[in-house]
């Protein structure tokens, strides 16, 4: 595999920009479901280390449960607006607060098709968090409870987000040069 310095075109959002905004969403979620009891339900693989750091910042006691989505069909990197539950949570969720941790929402049809699973069951409430929001990007109406930062329509890695599977350690968010990026050089 390539070294990710090779097709890094520019580190978009920094480590110190994501933490500090990772603080500020955290008091967020802290102060709207005080008193409250929450399970946070981290979308694999993608949302992992926003969960980690952000659940640091969560005061407000909270359960945490896992589910992956896969999409399939046009291009890798694409959803395809058919997108198949491969792992469910493992609690019942009905009349329980239900937050979604999610990496970046894009076309919007991965969290509708869990919104859509998720709502069946009829939770007390069921919002998303997403770090990043490609808002522009956005084939279906989605709602974004919170949102760390909307970015412009560039294919970024790095903090959760990975490039054919790889690269998702790194500590920021980078912009991936199409030009320079080798798939599985
Ligand atoms: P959506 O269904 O189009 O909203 O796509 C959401 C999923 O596509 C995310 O959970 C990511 O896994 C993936 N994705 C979308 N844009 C990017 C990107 O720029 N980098 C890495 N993954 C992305
Ligand atoms: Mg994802």
């Amino acid at each position: 595999m390539q070294d990710y310095r090779e097709f890094l075109e520019e580190v978009l959002i920094s480590e110190k920009d994501i933490q500090r905004r990772v603080v500020e969403l955290g008091a967020e979620i802290s102060k709207d479901y005080a008193g409250q009891d929450l399970i946070l339900v981290c979308i694999l693989r993608g949302g992992v280390m926003f969960l980690t750091d952000l659940m640091r910042h969560i005061t407000v006691p909270h359960m945490l449960e896992f589910l992956a989505v896969s999409s399939y069909g046009v291009g890798a990197r694409r959803s395809s607006g058919q997108s198949r539950i491969t792992l469910d949570v493992n609690v019942d969720i009905h009349d329980r607060n239900v937050l979604l941790i999610e990496d970046i929402v894009d076309s919007g049809y991965t969290i509708k098709a869990v919104l859509e699973l998720l709502s069946a069951r009829q939770p007390r409430s069921l919002k998303v968090c997403a770090l990043l929001d490609k808002a522009d990007r956005r084939e279906v109406e989605v709602p974004l409870d919170y949102s760390g930062f909307v970015i412009a329509d560039k294919f970024v890695f790095g903090y959760g987000l990975d490039a054919d599977e790889y690269y998702r350690n790194l500590p920021f968010i980078g912009v991936l040069s199409t030009k320079l990026y080798k798939p599985n050089a």
